[in-house]
């Protein structure tokens, strides 16, 4: 540092250090300003979907608008007041800033099918939920009831991105990621019916 930039660049020491000084801060502030300190997996979800990253079942897909980089606040722009605080949400009104009218339409007809989507994988979830105590006081071989389990938690982690994410952020992502999920309480709900 003091080679290169003080005796060939004529830096001088104070462009670098700076005195230090002993202020006040507001203890307060300076937590409540950190949001990540408390809320470190923040908006995870809406992150994976927008990305769409391979899983099992499911192939890469982004969505949509990820090759251009619309980020969030592209979209996010309505003013809404949260519990008295100010939070920046989704807005359909934003689609058509950028693309047509005709989009406003469309994302109504996503969230349609998103909500169709989830009450199926809901259904199937709680199916199969019953079928594993069902299949806990038939006291069916520990084996089963295990993989009928791990099954069944594979189908909760893809129904909670899409439930906790909204779909809107990647709808066909989010639909094979229902289906997905769908899929796996069907397998559970099967392996023990088999075994019944
Ligand atoms: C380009 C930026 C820069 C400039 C200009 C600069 N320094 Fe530094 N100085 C540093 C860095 C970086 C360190 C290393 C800090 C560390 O390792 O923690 C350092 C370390 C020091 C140290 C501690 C030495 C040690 O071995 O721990 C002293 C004393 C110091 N500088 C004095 C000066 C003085 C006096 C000048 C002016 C003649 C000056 N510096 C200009 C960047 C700079
Ligand atoms: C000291 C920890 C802490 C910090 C720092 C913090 N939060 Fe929170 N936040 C919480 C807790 C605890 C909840 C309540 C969760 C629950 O419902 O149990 C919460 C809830 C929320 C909620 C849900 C709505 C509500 O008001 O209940 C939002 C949104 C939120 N925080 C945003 C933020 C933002 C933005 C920041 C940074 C400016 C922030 N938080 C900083 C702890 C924190
Ligand atoms: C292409 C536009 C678009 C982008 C980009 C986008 N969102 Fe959204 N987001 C929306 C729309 C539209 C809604 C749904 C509003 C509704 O249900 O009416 C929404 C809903 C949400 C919600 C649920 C609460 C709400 O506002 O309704 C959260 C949380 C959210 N987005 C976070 C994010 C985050 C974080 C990002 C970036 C990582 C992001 N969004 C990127 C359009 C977008
Ligand atoms: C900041 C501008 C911007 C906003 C806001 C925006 N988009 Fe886009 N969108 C783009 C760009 C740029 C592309 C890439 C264009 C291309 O590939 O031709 C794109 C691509 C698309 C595509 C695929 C290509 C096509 O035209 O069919 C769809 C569908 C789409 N956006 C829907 C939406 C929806 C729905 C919303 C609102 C939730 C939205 N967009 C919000 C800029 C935006």
């Amino acid at each position: 540092m003091h080679e290169k930039h003080v005796a060939e660049q004529k830096a001088g020491c104070f462009d670098c250090h700076v005195p230090k000084q002993h202020k006040k801060t507001n203890y307060v502030e300076a937590i409540r300003q950190n949001c990540a300190a408390c809320h470190p997996e923040q908006h995870l979800y809406q992150a994976q979907l927008i990305e769409g990253p391979e899983r099992e079942g499911v192939p890469k897909t982004p969505g949509l608008m990820h090759e251009v980089t619309t980020n969030c606040l592209a979209c996010h722009v309505r003013k809404k007041d949260l519990k008295g605080t100010v939070v920046l949400q989704g807005d359909a009104r934003t689609c058509v800033s950028c693309h047509k009218e005709g989009h406003l339409e469309m994302i109504e007809r996503w969230k349609k099918e998103i909500a169709e989507g989830i009450k199926q994988a809901v259904a199937l979830q709680k199916e199969a939920f019953q079928a594993i105590e069902q299949a806990q006081s038939d006291q069916l071989s520990p084996e089963v009831i295990n993989e009928a389990r791990a099954l069944y938690e594979k189908g909760l982690k893809d129904l909670h991105l899409v439930q906790y994410g909204n779909g809107v952020h990647n709808k066909k992502y989010s639909l094979m990621v229902l289906n997905n999920a769908s899929i796996n309480f069907e397998d559970a709900i099967i392996l023990i019916e088999d075994e019944q």
